[in-house]
């Protein structure tokens, strides 16, 4: 990071800076603040949309989103519209994502931990595949398959692969709680149990090395190792999994959805699977990351001995990525983008511990100050899926903009909302 303006890299497609101000989706910033309040997290609904489509064109029928990097109604929708299935890990987001109207037949249920009304959800909603996890879900799942309520399935394996990200998002190794590892045998009893069971049809396997990735190495190595192993199987699919990363800050770049691909089909090849094997995946982050900005309002600007902090009106509760994962991230003044940012700050929230820090230092310009508007971009992904009420505030509302016309896909929460449980 440094004093020069943000770069435009790390805007969504459509987003355009000038002078005096930033526009997405043709809809000015300031104007969208000033109409929906703050903190607002604003998608550029065309980036959504593009990133879908490069997913659904690079890799075969099945490919999913991941839904857990954000979801809504909307969102579900948007991603099922651009030819994408949606991956959900939990009764919770299947719920979600059956109410917003997208067919269970485009639905993928993942779940370390599924409980017995998740599965019966999952069968009797008659979901596109289901994920197999472990050995206490191949036993549920012999209890409650049958031929009338037949079930198509995936099995999830560990390939014993270290990806190069944040331990918290590593699942590829040996040593974790996701999946069968294929190492020790398990996953080839599983497969054997699996396939015992009638009415349940296995198609493939997946894997999931983990999540924020750089280098496309980790994931040819993944498939070098389910080719390997399930070479004499007749299976039909292979799942590669979510985990491309995106650049959030200057000096960060990943490779593209379409990149990604290519190296994987690269390495199912290389492994000799067969042509027509679909080979899918399931991106969260690089669909929805970059389309994402939030605004928030500066409170205030206080100059201590060491530095200065500027506090925000959200923080941890609506982006826990820096305090969960010292993840980096760059500010903007919203009336400013271009201008030089020689004002270091720690951007902080609102919330009641020091922990809650947005940005250590923090680049923006001399003239940011109390009542100024100050934006995070590349906070599409992970932030309001992983928001709290934490100091019981409020989530923020979130606009989708298209067009130079903005909707709101979820309105912001009101303190009545946070009451509402109450007995
Ligand atoms: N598929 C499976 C089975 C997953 O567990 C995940 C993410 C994905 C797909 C999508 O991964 P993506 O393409 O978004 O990297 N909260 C963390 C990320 C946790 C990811 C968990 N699993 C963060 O904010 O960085």
């Amino acid at each position: 990071m440094s004093i020069e303006p943000i770069l435009a890299t790390l805007f969504a497609d459509t987003a355009t800076l000038h002078e005096s101000g930033v526009s997405v989706g043709g809809v000015d910033l300031r104007e969208l603040a000033t109409r929906y309040g703050t903190p607002l997290f604003v998608y550029d609904e065309e980036t959504l949309r593009a990133r879908c489509r490069e997913a659904a064109g690079a890799f075969d029928d099945g490919v999913a989103f991941a839904s857990k990097s954000f979801l809504c109604g909307a969102m579900a929708r948007l991603a099922f519209e651009e030819g994408l299935c949606v991956d959900v890990a939990t009764g919770g987001e299947l719920d979600i994502v059956l109410r917003s109207g997208v067919p269970a037949s485009r639905v993928i249920m993942h779940g370390n931990n599924k409980s017995r009304e998740e599965i019966a959800h999952a069968l009797a909603a008659g979901v596109h595949r289901l994920v197999v996890d472990n050995f206490d879900e191949i036993e549920q799942l012999r209890q409650m398959v049958n031929p009338e309520q037949p079930l198509n399935a995936l099995v999830r394996v560990t390939p014993g692969v270290e990806a190069h990200t944040h331990e918290y998002v590593r699942t590829g190794q040996e040593d974790t709680k996701f999946g069968f590892s294929v190492s020790n045998g398990d996953a080839r009893r599983a497969i054997t149990e699996l396939r015992a069971i009638p009415g349940l049809r296995l198609h493939g396997v997946h894997a999931h090395i983990g999540s924020q990735i750089f280098e496309v190495d980790g994931f040819r190595e993944s498939m070098s190792v389910l080719a390997a192993f399930t070479r004499d199987d007749d299976f039909d699919e292979l799942c590669i999994g979510g985990g491309l990363g995106v650049a959030y800050v200057a000096g960060e770049s990943a490779p593209s959805i379409n990149e990604w691909a290519e190296s994987i089909r690269d390495a199912a090849r290389e492994g000799g699977l067969r042509a027509d094997l679909r080979i899918l995946a399931e991106p969260g982050r690089a669909i929805v990351a970059q389309a994402g900005v939030t605004i928030y309002s500066v409170g205030v600007v206080k100059p201590v001995t060491q530095r200065i902090y500027m506090a925000v009106d959200g923080g941890m509760s609506d982006n826990p990525r820096p305090v969960l994962y010292g993840s980096g991230y760059e500010a903007f003044d919203v009336d400013l983008p271009l201008a030089p940012r020689p004002q270091v700050v720690r951007l902080v929230g609102k919330h009641c511990e020091s922990g809650d820090v947005l940005i250590d230092e923090a680049y923006l310009p001399a003239q940011t100050k109390a009542g100024s508007l100050v934006a995070t971009p590349v906070t599409g992904a992970y932030g309001y899926s992983m928001a709290s009420n934490y100091n019981r505030v409020p989530r923020p509302a979130v606009v989708f903009v298209r067009d130079g016309q903005a909707h709101e896909v979820l309105r912001r929460e009101t303190f009545d909302d946070l009451a509402r449980l109450e007995v």
